[in-house]
């Protein structure tokens, strides 16, 4: 581990520890989809439409309820040639005012894993569930997630990615279609909808902020990332 990484395992309040099996024994292997994927991507008229446009029809959204209590819409940040999309759950308060997703202490945190496995924020997507905050940053309502998530899903299959991590349980609960806990969901490789896209699930930052002893377990899915994305 070199000093840099170091570092931001100091940062990020986790104690290096070596485990007695390799991580690789409890993953399956890609293709061992554990789960029936059946999000269609197509059927939308967004998909058609290119970045800018996305962009556009986002901001302007009036789709649901959130649209008369946020600031502003947030889209999604990073390069749009980025191996890996992060997707997390909705943007809070900070986000909602900086019209950026993950700029809060949820958001640092995720800074400090990213540098931790040696990336970069601006070499990465990251996108929400939700592009609007829910009031009190109160989970998102089902009808919120149908009416938002195309966007999402055009951003995936303009972006393409490598591979997809979901932070969370909303996240995990929408890009593969189930409501299994997270424990049981995190471990195992899955493919996204009707993609060949890989996909794999980690803790929510602002969980790892309330449960510091699962940072260690989220930090080897962070692992797991790099190994996938080489
Ligand atoms: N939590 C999320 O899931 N997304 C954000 O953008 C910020 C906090």
């Amino acid at each position: 581990m070199n000093q840099t990484s170091s570092y931001y395992l100091d940062l990020m309040g986790i104690q290096r520890w070596k485990s007695r099996e390799t991580l690789s024994s409890h993953w399956s292997l890609p293709g061992d989809s554990v789960l029936p994927n059946n999000l269609p991507l197509d059927g939308f008229s967004i998909d058609q439409l290119d970045w800018d446009d996305l962009r556009s029809k986002v901001a302007e959204c009036t789709a649901c309820d959130l649209c008369k209590t946020r600031k502003q819409t947030v889209f999604g940040v990073g390069s749009l040639q980025a191996k890996l999309m992060i997707v997390g759950e909705a943007p809070g308060f900070y986000e909602d005012a900086q019209g950026e997703p993950f700029v809060g202490k949820a958001g640092q945190l995720l800074n400090a894993m990213l540098q931790a496995i040696g990336l970069k924020r601006e070499e990465v997507y990251i996108a929400n569930v939700l592009k609007c905050r829910p009031p009190n940053n109160r989970d998102p309502a089902p009808e919120e997630v149908v009416k938002c998530t195309p966007f999402l899903k055009r951003q995936v299959a303009l972006l393409k990615p490598k591979l997809i991590i979901a932070l969370g349980r909303h996240a995990a609960h929408f890009l593969l279609d189930t409501h299994e806990s997270l424990s049981k969901l995190r471990n195992k490789m899955y493919a996204y909808a009707t993609t060949e896209v890989p996909l794999i699930v980690s803790y929510h930052p602002a969980y790892l902020l309330r449960n510091p002893i699962d940072k260690k377990h989220a930090y080897q899915d962070w692992q797991k990332v790099i190994e996938l994305l080489q």
